[in-house]
Order: C-alpha cells, then structure tokens, then sequence
C-alpha cells in the first residue's frame, strides 16, 4: 500500500533520525502504527508502536535508539491483523537476523503461513507480512537472490525492503505493484515508498517498475529482473520540491488550503495550453492533431473524486463532440470487459498516479489493445510511465486525503482536452465556455473571498441522519463529488441520486432532518429539478440549490452561467460544505479515519 509508508537508510548519518524524517513526509497518506529496525552491533534493534509517529518519536526520545547506518521504518495502514504495536512494522524472523517491511497484500498468505507453522516457526504477529522474513531464514547467503526466491513465492502486490544483520552493508527492495523510489549521493542509499520522502537530500531518484529487485548499498544501486536477476538499467527522475515539508499556514488545515489554492492550480493547467483567442494547444504534451483525429471512441478509467471528474468530460465530449464516452468504475471495468472496439483510446485519470485499480484497469486496456493517456498530478508515477501519452494536471502537492484542487483541474484539464479534440474535428466548443475557463479562476477568488455558508445549514447539516445530493447530466456528477466529500470529512452518511430516480426510491428516506442539495450548474435541468426539489421540501427537507434558482431554503447563486465555469464554481461550496459540517463534529480534517491517499490495495 502506498497507504503505507516505506523508508529505508544506508550510510554514515544516524540511520534512525533518517529514517524517521522520511516518514514524517510520508505521514498525510493515512497510517495507523508505525516502527523502525536498526542494525546493532550484529543484531537487530527493534521499536514498534501503534499510533502516530508522534507515538514513536516519544518513546525514542525517553530511550534513545542505538547509533546505527542501516535501518528500515514503516508506517502502516492494517490490513491483516488489528492495529496493535505487534502488527505494525518492521517485522523479524526467529532468530532476529532479518527485518523486513512490507506494502501491499499477500494473497498466498495462508497456505505460507500453514508452511511455516508446519517448519516450526514462531509466528508473533497476525500479519501477513511477517512471513516474509521467516522465508528469508532459509535460503541462499546472498540477500539479493535469497529475497528474489521469497518474492517469487509471494502472490499479491507488494513493496518489500529488507536488511540482514549480516549484510549490514546493503539493503533490498523489491516491487510487484506497489510503487519504490530509490536515490544515493556518493556514500549513502535512500528508498522510499513515494519520491516526496526523499526530497530533503535526494534531487533524483529511479522507480522500481513492477518485477524489479533492487540491491542498495551507500553510492551504488544495482537493478535487476526479478525472473532470472538479469541486470537492468534504470531512469533517474527528478524529484519534485525543495524538501521543505508543505505547511498548511494561516489555513490551518491542508484541505482549506488546497481548496483556497484552487484558481492558482487552475491556472497552471491551464497555463500554455490555451491561448488568449481561445485556442487549445496539446503539444507540447505531446498530443498533436493527426492523434486527436484518429481517436473514435473514449473509455475513462478512475476511482472516486478522478471518476466524477471524468463523468463530467462524458457530458461534454457527448455534447461538444459527439464522441462516444464512457466513464468505468476502474476497479469493475477489468473485470467487465473483454474487448474494446478498434480506435479506442482509454484515458486514466488519477491525482496520485498509482491507484491500483486504475493502473489494473489500464494494464487491462492495454492488453485489450487501446492506446493510453493518463492525467495524473504526478509525472513519474506508475500509470504516468505505463501510458503512451501522459498530461500533467499541475495542481502542485495534494496533502489532504480528501481531494479538492486535483479534482477541479482534473475537470479543466479534460475541458481543454475535449476542446482540442474539437478544434482537431472542425466542431469547436463555443467561444464563451472557453472564455469562462479563461475567467474562472479570477472570478472564484473573488466568490470564495466573498461566499460563507449559513450556519443553519452547517448545524443541520452535521445533525442529519443523512443529507441527499441531487443531479441531473453534468451535475449528477457534481453532487457524486459533493456527496463523497462530505461523508470522507464529516462521517455524515449521504448520498448522491439522479434526480429522476428520487420519486422511484430515495424519497422515502426524506423527512425535516435530511437536507436535500441540487446541484444545478447547467440551466437546462432548472424546471425538472425545481420539481425534484419541491417534492423534498414539501416532505418538510431543508433544501439547497447551487447554480440556477429553485426555490429553495438556500440558494447559492454562481457568477458564471457558462456550463464548464459555473461547474467550477459549484464545486467550491460542496467541498465548503464538507469541510465545515466536518469541522462542526470534530472530525480530523486532513486525515479521515479509515481512509488513506493514495489507494494502492485492492
Ligand atoms: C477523493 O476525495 C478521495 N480521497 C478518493 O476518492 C480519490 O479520488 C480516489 O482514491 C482516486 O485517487 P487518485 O485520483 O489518486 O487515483
């Protein structure tokens, strides 16, 4: 899981303080336990809590850790096992010689821990993470290759690193689907389980791609097939940001902040792509014209906030292009489908950039013979370095698990696509929806300056049994997205429903306590959802509208009518919302509970 957080050391600096450094950067994609094993003076010093880092740093700073230059961390998101200090990471074998972290899930799990029980082996945790380093205990003396045979017994997705008392030289990692990152300076190794732990002292790393093992030693890192250990030679990629780690500042949460930051990141997707008459130009991402041309039929691919994104691109590809779209649950569609017509192109949208469902689903569409483009925030990232084409969304870090900033240029990045798949086609978008893109993130800084919500709303709100968003075309997706930020921030249980489905179900569950909110960006659904509208009403609900008037007990008037600006804008009041009913319960902000950033299990 990149749910989890790996983060390994090897060189002259206290290994400890290294190690608990990169975690501290990894600390915002969602953790539960978190732990380090350090090499001492032949065997292996060994400290594991459950709880926050801050939990571990307290314990080291009372007993301080053991001068050491090789060491692992990890932090965990539990899947097999409770959280507890004996299931969190590192874990040893029998004799205490190896030590091992591990992302991901291993599937054969059971049938290897039946082995080893058979063997003998003192099994301490419930994980099924820790039979890794009973398996190193046999084998070959070379951590590299013993590793390399352990791996290949291992079903599942993972990210292994590793480290032998006696080998105290050397670290070894090795990839099937959960992404690693590794770098060195002249005399030392770092690795991690994202780039951005690196940054305080590495401005370029290599990607372990899936299959890979890596032998790490200070100075010297040497790639090879994990099938038959065949050397492989490898990429640098730069590592992005300073190293500083982001601050949330007078936001005081990092959801606040992105959510505020959100014309700044509008504009930089925007930035060089379309131009002050309206133009959209894609290539210097590589997206020329005779490709725009050759494409006759859209599958997206995505999970959560990246899906709405790409139901919305539906709509408008539909409406502007006439091109057939379609946008799939990415964890269904492998599963679904068994062919894709010829000209397919499978876009894959993900702010991360190593959703596991998505990346599955695109190695899918792959192998179903579809050319891929991807839109992710992460150049280097897994899907990124899978797909033929690749468009940055430039939104700039997204800390808050719950995503705002990525989900809003996701939209506009797939506007200026859908724009340039037009002008390629000779059907051009109307000259004000681009004039809207071109305004919007001037006129949402002025809204947001400007736009509070009612306090009636927020206290009802985070009383209610439940709150129902309505939609109907492109806002059936705006009030999926409003419907999933509110229940990730505010535990709120909601819903979102195509307004003409209410009367057919969900209107029963309506009563004074739940709010209804109709999402109501594109005016051609107003008389409809003004009827959808009363019908909740009338049954005693609180109701909202955003976008056109409805009638309602609150209307939340945009200042742009275009349908892709006033889409924008009606964005920002939904994740207000969320964020202030969550606030209003005491909820965590930044980290939901149960939820991490970047989902990399399946
Ligand atoms: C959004 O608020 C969520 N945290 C989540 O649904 C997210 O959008 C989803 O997991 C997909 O992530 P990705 O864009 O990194 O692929």
């Amino acid at each position: 899981m990149h749910m989890c957080g790996i983060m390994g050391y090897v060189g002259p600096k206290q290994a400890a303080e290294v190690l608990l450094g990169g975690l501290k950067r990894l600390e915002y994609r969602g953790y539960d336990s978190a732990g380090i094993a350090l090499e001492d003076e032949g065997s292996i010093y060994l400290r594991r809590k459950a709880g926050a880092l801050r939990v571990l740093e307290e314990v080291l700073a009372e007993s301080p850790p053991p001068p050491s230059h090789i060491g692992i961390g990890h932090t965990r998101w539990a899947t097999h096992g409770g959280v507890s200090d004996r299931n969190a990471h590192p874990h040893t074998d029998c004799k205490g010689e190896n030590a091992i972290v591990h992302n991901g899930i291993i599937e054969n799990a059971d049938e290897l821990r039946a082995e080893l029980l058979n063997a003998g082996h003192v099994l301490r945790s419930e994980t099924d993470s820790e039979l890794v380093a009973h398996l190193l205990e046999t084998g070959p003396a070379d951590l590299r290759v013993r590793l390399s045979e352990v791996a290949r017994r291992c079903e599942g997705a993972y990210a292994l690193l590793v480290m032998d008392v006696h080998q105290p030289d050397r670290l070894v990692a090795v990839r099937r689907t959960s992404p690693i990152a590794i770098g060195a300076t002249e005399n030392e190794a770092y690795v991690a389980s994202g780039a951005i732990a690196l940054a305080p002292w590495l401005s370029e790393c290599i990607y372990l791609d899936d299959g890979e093992i890596a032998d790490i030693r200070p100075g010297k890192i040497e790639v090879f097939r994990l099938e038959d250990l065949e050397p492989i030679a490898k990429t640098l990629h730069p590592i992005e940001g300073d190293g500083e780690l982001p601050d949330a500042g007078e936001h005081g949460t990092f959801y606040r902040k992105e959510l505020m930051e959100q014309p700044i990141a509008w504009r930089r997707v925007m930035a060089g792509r379309l131009d002050d008459v309206g133009q959209v130009n894609l290539r210097d991402d590589g997206i020329d014209q005779e490709f725009l041309r050759s494409v006759e039929r859209i599958v997206f691919l995505a999970m959560g906030s990246s899906l709405h994104a790409c139901q919305m691109a539906v709509e408008r590809l539909a409406e502007v292009v006439h091109l057939p779209a379609q946008a799939e649950l990415a964890s269904e569609f492998r599963d679904t489908r068994t062919f894709l017509e010829p000209g397919t192109l499978a876009i894959a949208v993900s702010q991360s950039g190593e959703t596991i469902d998505t990346l599955a689903a695109l190695r899918h569409a792959r192998d179903l013979g579809a050319k891929v483009l991807s839109l992710v925030n992460a150049p280097a990232s897994t899907i990124a370095r899978e797909s033929d084409y690749v468009l940055d969304l430039r939104a700039g870090f997204e800390i808050s698990v719950a995503s705002t900033k990525a989900f809003t240029t996701q939209v506009i990045a797939l506007e200026l696509l859908t724009a340039a798949l037009a002008q390629a086609r000779a059907c051009p978008l109307p000259p004000t929806d681009l004039h809207a893109l071109r305004a919007v993130p001037t006129v949402a800084e002025d809204f947001l300056a400007a736009f509070h919500l009612p306090k009636e709303l927020i206290e009802t709100c985070a009383q209610a049994p439940g709150v129902i968003f309505l939609g109907r075309g492109q806002d059936l997706s705006l009030a999926r997205e409003g419907s999933l930020k509110l229940k990730e921030l505010s535990y709120v249980w909601s819903e979102a429903f195509a307004a003409g489905e209410l009367k057919h179900g969900p209107l029963a569950l309506v009563d004074q306590r739940v709010p209804v909110i109709v999402c109501v960006t594109d005016p051609r659904h107003a008389v409809k959802l003004r009827s959808s509208l009363a019908e909740a009403t009338a049954r005693g609900a609180y109701g909202v509208a955003v976008g056109s008037k409805l009638g309602a007990t609150l209307q939340v008037t945009l200042p742009l009518k275009e349908r892709i600006g006033a889409y924008l804008l009606g964005a920002l009041p939904l994740q207000l919302l969320a964020v202030e009913v969550a606030e209003a319960r005491g909820c965590p902000i930044d980290q939901p509970r149960n939820l991490a950033k970047s989902v990399t299990v399946e």
